[in-house]
């Protein structure tokens, strides 16, 4: 036993000793970048924080980078056009109650390697709303392509022009869902913590300061992939300039479900939003002329339109695209991770595989409509029991090119809809 504690005794002293030398190496590379620079000055103001020059003979306003990654930092900066060198784009395309914020776990989950944002075009809708709206679908469109593109790029300009209340020299404590993405949480970008007043999105595994989007943008800039979840997204096509951007190397995984499943989830989980639904599901008929209806099916036809152009695989989008349902990925998590870690061509690390393990292992604590920790299996055909026939009827007819399209069966009575020894769900691959 006491060998035992020796041993591990010792190790610790040791990873002490190797932290702290780490420490003294970063400050002398530190050292070494500024003397190597002496002729430039600071430029920390405004989006300017980083002077170019062709000549080596920039610096940048920061002193914690060390040298090497400073040095690949200057040389991604100074050449913008430069095709983007093995580091890859990933774009979680999906909608509301797909398992989205689960599936971006994959990606969060992945290291240090990568940089993963979790639903940051929230801020367009949220100030589009605020404002009255009016803006086109056209134009909004174009905001939400060029806000990805710029995000992708580490570039966080424009999406601040949509945080509400405005960011004060790049600093805000209103970043949407800061707390669900690792890398503004970590190191470097969780700044020591400073009493302030109520910050609705804060870090919960660690206390940081008020988020500093030009250190985020420097952190996103140092990593190597980069990863995005976002429900706002309605055609795949309007993507297309992401896709043939040389500077980016776009994957997208569209993420699809069950409509009468998105259904029964979003009546819980928006409850307010969806008394119509609510009431029908009682009393009254279903009009297909409905607003509610109508939207329903506007999503449903969106999901299958994107679909069927990245299935088509069209020359700007091969060996970018990957279907993935949410069904196949509750009930076999592990495997579907694999296979979209094969589809990006990035490692597939333990910690992604350790976090997989860990949440999806029952659980009988009721964790809230926005966890992602639930008995996976037993989640996917739970709303066939929730849901009366009337209203996965109208489902099936409202959706069912969709339905047809990713193999999702039709029940054609009360009895199949909740004959448990009945799948409604095809298999079927889409690779
Ligand atoms: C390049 O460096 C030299 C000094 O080595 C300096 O005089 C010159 O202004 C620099 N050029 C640019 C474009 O910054
Ligand atoms: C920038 O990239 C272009 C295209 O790849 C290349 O021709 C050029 O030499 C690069 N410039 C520098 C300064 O590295
Ligand atoms: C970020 O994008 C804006 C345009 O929205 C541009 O003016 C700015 O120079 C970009 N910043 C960097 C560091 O590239
Ligand atoms: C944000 O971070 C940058 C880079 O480290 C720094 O230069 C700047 O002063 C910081 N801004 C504020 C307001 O602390
Ligand atoms: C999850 O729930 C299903 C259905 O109730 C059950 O069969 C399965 O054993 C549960 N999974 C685990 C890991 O407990």
């Amino acid at each position: 036993m006491k060998i035992k504690y020796t041993i591990s005794l010792i190790f610790i002293v040791a990873v002490v000793i190797i932290e702290k030398e780490n420490n003294i190496i970063s400050k002398v590379s530190d050292k070494l970048s500024l003397k190597q620079t002496p002729q430039t000055p600071l430029q920390t103001s405004g989006s300017s924080w980083v002077s170019l020059h062709q000549n080596g003979s920039s610096v940048l306003g920061l002193s914690e980078l060390d040298l090497s990654s400073y040095l690949k930092l200057k040389w991604r900066l100074w050449n913008i056009s430069e095709p983007s060198k093995g580091g890859k784009h990933i774009l979680l395309l999906a909608t509301t109650r797909t398992g989205s914020s689960f599936v971006g776990e994959f990606f969060n989950q992945h290291g240090p390697n990568m940089f993963y944002l979790f639903e940051p075009l929230w801020h367009v809708e949220r100030m589009l709303t605020l404002e009255g709206g009016g803006t086109s679908g056209t134009a909004l469109t174009q905001v939400h392509r060029d806000i990805l593109r710029q995000l992708f790029l580490c570039n966080f300009s424009m999406l601040e022009n949509f945080i509400n209340p405005p960011p004060i020299d790049h600093v805000t404590t209103g970043f949407f869902r800061r707390e669900s993405s690792q890398s503004l949480c970590s190191n470097p970008v969780c700044t020591p913590f400073v009493k302030k007043g109520y910050e609705p999105y804060h870090c919960r595994n660690r206390r940081c300061g008020p988020l500093n989007l030009t250190l985020a943008s420097l952190s996103c800039l140092e990593r190597e992939h980069h990863a995005i979840k976002s429900v706002r997204i309605r055609q795949l096509e309007t993507l297309r300039p992401l896709a043939e951007d040389p500077r980016l190397d776009l994957k997208v995984i569209q993420l699809v479900r069950d409509p009468r499943a998105m259904l029964a989830s979003r009546m819980v989980a928006f409850a307010n939003n969806y008394k119509h639904w609510k009431r029908w599901m009682t009393d009254e008929d279903i009009s297909e002329d409905d607003n509610e209806v109508r939207k329903l099916k506007g999503n449903c036809e969106n999901i299958r339109m994107s679909a069927e152009v990245g299935l088509k695989q069209p020359p700007w989008l091969r060996g970018r695209y990957m279907l993935v349902r949410y069904e196949d990925i509750a009930m076999f998590p592990m495997l579907k991770a694999a296979e979209m870690y094969s589809f990006t061509g990035i490692p597939f690390t333990t910690q992604v595989k350790e976090w997989i393990l860990r949440n999806t292992q029952a659980s009988n604590e009721v964790s809230g409509v926005y966890s992602t920790q639930k008995n996976s299996s037993q989640q996917v055909e739970k709303w066939r029991f929730s849901m009366p026939f009337k209203l996965a009827r109208m489902v099936q007819k409202i959706c069912g090119p969709t339905m047809d399209l990713f193999g999702y069966t039709f029940a054609t009575s009360e009895e199949m809809l909740t004959d448990k020894s009945i799948s409604l769900i095809e298999e079927r691959s889409f690779l």
